[in-house]
């Protein structure tokens, strides 16, 4: 760690600590607060994860940052202010936003994430830290410093879209959950993920860019060599939404506990808006599943995934086994 990572890591906890105290013990976080209570939010948890509250003002941790001494140029580069267009004047990148620190897998503070508490207006929901030296986007894995022992115990990790569900999970004891920061998943996401455990559950939204992003997700682990399973919601919902609609023994019993193996998701990803009064759906389904039936590395599997093709589409056995050898001797 340089000197000047070093600085803004100082800072980053020093901002944790101010944003809390904010939620916590003044009359101005108490939007953030009630934001919060609203959500299900326990103060045992508050506290547990760091949250806290950025105030409206434009420039109140501006001010506090250089009262502090801390050079704003750097604090900018940190991500933690905005140098002003016209001038080399600085102003808050928070504000009025329900803040979420995030943490490395050592446990240090190197980011934030802020939340609108009312989606009115034509602010982002979320905002983001930018790439700086000490945040990169495309490495983070929410929860993983709390997660990491659980993980290696169960042997099982469980990758959600966003922070919120991992939160919201762990109310339904659920604790071994991570969360890329709502980009993709990136390689170095999955090799950081390899190097804990074998076993991974995807449990993404329930609504369109969820089913894409969890196909591009388990197509990539799966890649990777790793066991993946999906975890599938009902149409429209996330994990957190889901917690709150069917309650936490549902989740954990229902959603967690039963999840699709790899070639049934994507039997299930290839026969979403198909209809099979069209010949044509019914042929595309045909192909794109048996491509993932052939992978399957299990006889047994691929007998009752070819069952289950048969029942869905009317196709003979006989039709489908022979596309099947087909397909895989493609493969070798
Ligand atoms: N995200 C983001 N910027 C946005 C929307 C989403 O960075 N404008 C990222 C966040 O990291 C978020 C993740 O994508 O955690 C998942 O997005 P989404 O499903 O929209 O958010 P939720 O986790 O469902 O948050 P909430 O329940 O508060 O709406
Ligand atoms: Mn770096
Ligand atoms: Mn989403
Ligand atoms: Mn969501
Ligand atoms: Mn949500």
């Amino acid at each position: 760690v340089s000197p000047e990572q070093q600085r803004m890591i100082e800072a980053h906890q020093f901002c944790l600590r101010y944003f809390q105290h904010l939620l916590l013990n003044t009359e101005d976080g108490e939007e953030g607060l009630q934001y919060l209570e609203g959500r299900g939010f326990t103060r045992e948890m508050i506290e547990a994860y760091g949250i806290g509250f950025a105030l409206p003002s434009w420039d109140a941790l501006t001010t506090l940052l250089s009262r502090k001494g801390y050079d704003l140029a750097e604090m900018a580069q940190a991500g933690l202010v905005i140098q002003k267009e016209d001038s080399n004047g600085y102003f808050d990148r928070f504000r009025r936003r329900v803040m979420f620190p995030i943490r490395n897998e050592a446990g240090t503070v190197i980011g934030f994430s802020g939340r609108v508490i009312d989606t009115e207006g034509e602010n982002a929901k979320y905002m983001n830290s930018p790439e700086s030296p000490i945040f990169h986007k495309g490495k983070i894995l929410y929860n993983l410093d709390q997660a990491r022992p659980i993980i290696r115990k169960e042997r099982k990790v469980v990758l959600f879209e966003g922070f919120m569900d991992v939160l919201s999970a762990k109310t339904a004891n659920v604790h071994n959950g991570v969360a890329s920061m709502g980009t993709a998943l990136t390689l170095e996401h999955v090799q950081k993920l390899k190097r804990l455990s074998n076993d991974i559950i995807v449990c993404y939204d329930g609504d369109n860019a969820g089913w894409e992003a969890a196909k591009r997700a388990a197509d990539l682990l799966h890649a990777e060599k790793l066991s993946v399973e999906i975890a599938v919601l009902p149409r429209g919902l996330d994990p957190d939404d889901y917690i709150k609609q069917y309650g936490t023994e549902a989740f954990r019993d229902k959603i967690i506990g039963e999840p699709l193996d790899f070639t049934s998701f994507m039997m299930s990803y290839s026969k979403r808006n198909k209809n099979f009064q069209y010949a044509t759906d019914v042929e595309q389904y045909v192909e794109e599943a048996l491509q993932y039936v052939a992978l399957d590395s299990s006889a047994v599997k691929r007998e009752l995934h070819l069952k289950q093709l048969q029942q869905e589409t009317g196709i003979t056995q006989e039709t489908l086994t022979t596309q099947l050898r087909h397909k895989e001797a493609q493969r070798r």
